[in-house]
């Protein structure tokens, strides 16, 4: 939800500044600006719509500076336009700020400042706290950190902002609370973004910025303290990510690379944990602390979107293999509601961003109420990662399409490891079931291979049907969360409406919709009960509904009743969801891009939701 960064050194700041609001563009892209100090001037340019736009509208503007902040934004106050871009400058023109998060008690702060004579230029939040630090400085006769410090003592809600002054041509200050912020250290200069992308051509040693902490950051010189103004030693660490990690690599499209990347990402995931021909998985989050993993009484799964959908699948495989009862929470209604939390529950926390605003509030609830919290995240070194208990991280790699593909399979491997380890523990699983899903698992990455080798297919299928108006998607047991993903995933990047349903509940009303303009997508790999979705396709087909099917290449009789089918190969019906979740991703990017969407970055939505 909105990026920023910042630099100040010796070299132009423009270029490293631009560069790194295309890198952060992932996370808004209403507008963006930039803010640069040259000579005690301040220059501030901003342009509605994507950094491409800003770009084309900096042509022959003087962008000479060695210090910049700059903004790619993804509006909560005010609609995006020009005006509502970031940076804002204060009222009397000297200070400039950009800030990503909310600032929930603008109103009435704003009724002051307009009591005060103060007018705003725009309709964000960001101006009214920018002009309430410039009244503080005037009323104290301060400094700006000063008068930023009591500001944030005042404010409720999240930020991570940078301001600049003209009276101080060296330095940025930032500050964080609920929004992330890294410091990258160079020579004699240094970077500041909402993630490392925009610092990673530059070093490798960053700082991570944490919450109620202040940044004075000069070429030089970086100075943390706290908002009770003592210092505090940053601790420098090294980054693991390759630049390599971050661009295209020749793929059209983010989304389209991280899709065809999952062979080697859940390999990445599953090296150096899983050991299939010793029957072991050694995952040092998990042997560390079994003992409050085996002795939970329950575990309470809390994410929001496609990493709901991946603790939905875990449900069903945590309680099959190992007993231990288990409820999954989207986590904007956990943390508003009054959830019975014992001491010893254990949180399961899923997160690619490890940012998620709704995901992180819940979990600090959870933990002031004596929950164990585990967390599944992608991101290193990130909020939800570092409130966690203990964890363990996906490897899925920077994720930059909005859609998340590749760190949901990465979510998946981890949570499936979670469950053989805990069941092995805990003895609720059979040596002969144990050993078995190990080798399934292990399989994985190549039959992925497989799938992804014939996505000419799934174009084809996506072509046939992407003017419909509207999509069905059904599944059973570990194949339901499925459906529900790729009536999200569709959504997101066509946006063609969708729902996923359970496909029986299919019957109790969902039903209605079926004619023969619908298509009727069905989650259909082997297991137990599947004779029963054959029925269900029936049922469909008996009312004209145009059936896609999913199934595994030996399933004759779910080819026949469908007009399309997609085969893949088989597996487990717990390792499934690794597979039939792909022909999915790629359907709805075919869909997508033939209707010309940018399905990197789809219209309303932000890689990274560091707002409510
Ligand atoms: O970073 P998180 O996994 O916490 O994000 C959760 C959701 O915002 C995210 O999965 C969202 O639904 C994606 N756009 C889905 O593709």
């Amino acid at each position: 939800m909105c990026g920023i960064v910042g630099y100040t050194g010796p070299r132009q700041a423009y270029p490293i500044i631009l560069k790194g609001l295309k890198r952060l563009e992932y996370r808004g892209y209403d507008s963006s600006g930039v803010a640069l100090l040259h000579e005690g001037k301040l220059n501030v340019y901003k342009k509605k719509g994507k950094v491409s736009e800003l770009e084309e509208a900096m042509i022959g503007k003087d962008v000479v500076g060695h210090l910049a902040i700059g903004h790619t934004r993804w509006a909560t106050h005010g609609e995006p336009s020009d005006r509502n871009a970031h940076p804002h400058t204060s009222a009397n023109g000297k200070i400039a700020m950009i800030h990503n998060g909310i600032i929930e008690n603008y109103a009435l702060i704003k009724q002051d400042l307009l009591k005060k004579g103060y007018t705003f230029t725009s309709d964000t939040d960001t101006e009214v706290l920018l002009n309430f630090i410039e009244d503080i400085q005037k009323n104290n006769d301060c400094t700006i950190e000063e008068a930023l410090r009591i500001a944030l003592k005042r404010v409720t809600g999240a930020y991570c902002i940078l301001l600049i002054e003209e009276s101080n041509p060296e330095t940025i200050i930032a500050a964080r609370k609920g929004s992330p912020l890294v410091i990258g250290i160079g020579k004699g200069e240094h970077f500041l973004a909402s993630d490392a992308s925009p610092i990673i051509e530059y070093t490798k040693e960053v700082v991570y910025v944490n919450d109620y902490e202040l940044a004075i950051v000069k070429p030089d010189e970086l100075i943390l303290k706290n908002l009770g103004n003592e210092k505090i030693t940053p601790y420098i660490t090294k980054l693991d990510m390759d630049l390599a990690a971050i661009e295209k690599g020749g793929y059209e499209h983010f989304m389209l690379k991280e899709i065809f990347e999952q062979p080697s990402t859940i390999f990445d995931c599953l090296r150096g944990r899983l050991y299939a021909k010793e029957g072991l998985i050694k995952m040092s989050g998990i042997d560390e602390n079994i003992e409050h993993l085996i002795n939970a009484n329950r575990i309470m799964i809390v994410a929001c979107g496609t990493s709901w959908h991946a603790g939905l699948v875990a449900e069903y495989i945590i309680e099959e293999l190992c007993r231990i009862p288990v409820e999954v929470e989207y986590a904007s209604e956990f943390r508003y509601r009054n959830p019975i939390i014992n001491k010893g529950d254990v949180i399961i926390a899923i997160s690619q961003s490890g940012e998620t605003a709704d995901t992180l509030v819940a979990l600090e609830k959870a933990k002031e109420n004596g929950a164990f919290i585990f967390g599944v995240v992608n991101a290193v070194g990130s909020s939800i990662a570092r409130i966690s208990n203990a964890g363990a991280y996906t490897h899925s790699g920077p994720e930059i399409g909005v859609a998340s593909t590749k760190a949901f399979t990465g979510q998946l491997a981890v949570l499936i490891m979670m469950a053989l380890s805990i069941a092995k523990h805990k003895k609720s699983i059979s040596d002969e079931r144990y050993s078995s899903l190990l080798n399934e698992l292990e399989q994985i990455p190549e039959k992925v291979e497989a799938i992804l080798k014939n996505s000419e297919n799934i174009k084809e299928i996506s072509e046939k049907y992407k003017n419909a108006s509207d999509f069905l998607f059904l599944g059973r047991g570990y194949n339901f969360p499925i459906a529900l993903e790729g009536a999200l995933k569709l959504k997101e990047i066509s946006y063609i409406h969708a729902e996923g349903y359970p496909a029986a509940e299919m019957k109790h009303g969902p039903i209605a919709l079926v004619d023969e303009n619908l298509p009727v997508v069905f989650i259909a790999t082997k297991d137990p009960y599947h004779e029963k979705i054959v029925s269900n396709m029936q049922e469909i087909k008996a009312r004209k509904g145009k059936i896609i099917s999913i199934v595994n290449e030996d399933d004759m009789i779910s080819r026949e009743l469908s007009n399309d089918f997609f085969s893949i190969p088989i597996t487990d019906e717990i390792t499934a969801p690794l597979l039939t979740v792909i022909p999915l991703q790629l359907m709805s990017y075919y869909v997508g891009i033939s209707k010309g969407i940018d399905v990197d970055k789809p219209r309303n939505l932000a890689k990274s939701v560091t707002v409510e």
